[in-house]
């Protein structure tokens, strides 16, 4: 039995309560969209702060939009519920919050029309995700799905068998992370995070075409890079043996943060240690999550009443 409340259609109801049948569609064909959106606890002062909210709101509106799941709420409501939940479930640690946009129509067959549209969000306590530091990772042998098979731009809860097949063979083989290429040999992102490298001074990620998730943190770190830094940054096709020669190579995700890699398919990247530009983004990151940094505290909603 959960204590825990969920949001659930617009109200905030015990996380037991909420069934999904075995006849779903969502269940039966993962037709489903999602997000992933953290909560930074900050003890000093005794605050939680949703980070960048508004913007996976956004982002999650237009994957329901691409694929027929059109629903009602607005990103204001979405923004107010999870507030309210984030207190209802009296949130005092970091916290990843999960809100699904999925069709919960029971019919048999994989449709997307007259779809039963259920949103719901669920809270879970979520420190570091990766686990470690320094991360080393492999190229997987799964492809990438396409933005024209399944668009990966709408964060589609069935594209995550793509995700997991790439993560379980590079886990078996060794590695922390898996990082998938395109049908067209490019790199594209790692299982659930993108991936930036920086070479000869200039920062360089896997462009918006290369079907990757155009990640909020992705988003951020050319900002950081450019406007605290003062990098260029370069968002173009990039080649798998490019990151072997790479100064550094790193991460980016909501749950991922900003990861430094210091490995890819056995070799060392760099130092084979964190490098200095990751670092210094690295600091910049941290040091706006908590609502630090007046440049930015609009990305971060305050949760409880002070
Ligand atoms: C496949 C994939 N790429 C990239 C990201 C990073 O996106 P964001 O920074 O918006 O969390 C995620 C995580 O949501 C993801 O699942």
């Amino acid at each position: 039995m959960s204590e825990n409340y969920v949001f659930y259609q617009g109200e905030l109801v015990k996380e037991d309560d909420v069934k999904i049948s075995v006849r779903s569609k969502a269940f039966n064909y993962g037709l489903g969209v999602f997000e992933g959106i953290r909560a930074y606890w900050d003890d000093k002062n005794e605050q939680l702060y949703a980070f960048k909210l508004k913007d996976h709101y956004e982002r999650l509106k237009q994957s329901a939009k691409t694929v027929n799941l059109d629903f009602d709420l607005s990103v204001e409501d979405l923004c107010k519920g999870t507030v309210e939940l984030l207190k209802k479930n009296n949130c005092r640690q970091t916290t990843y919050l999960r809100p699904i946009v999925y069709n919960d129509s029971q019919d048999i067959g994989p449709t997307l029309d007259n779809a039963d549209v259920k949103v719901v969000i669920y809270t879970q306590p979520l420190n570091k995700y990766a686990g470690k530091s320094e991360l080393s990772v492999g190229v997987t042998s799964w492809r990438r799905l396409s933005d024209n098979q399944l668009p990966p731009r709408t964060k589609a809860t069935a594209a995550y068998l793509n995700s997991a097949l790439a993560a379980l063979e590079t886990k078996r083989a060794g590695f922390d992370e898996a990082i998938f290429l395109t049908d067209a040999n490019h790199v594209c992102e790692g299982s659930g995070e993108n991936i930036f490298l920086f070479k000869k001074g200039k920062l360089v990620t896997p462009s918006t075409s290369d079907n990757i998730l155009e990640g909020i943190t992705r988003e951020l770190v050319i900002k950081l890079a450019q406007e605290e830094l003062g990098l260029e940054v370069v968002e173009r096709s990039v080649s798998r043996t490019e990151l072997y020669a790479a100064d550094e190579v790193f991460f980016s995700g909501t749950a991922m943060e900003v990861t430094p890699v210091v490995e890819v398919d056995h070799r060392t990247v760099g130092t084979g240690h964190e490098g200095e530009v990751c670092k210094k983004i690295k600091e910049l990151f941290f040091g706006l999550t908590l609502g630090q940094n007046p440049k930015y505290v609009e990305d971060c909603t305050p949760v409880y009443d002070k």
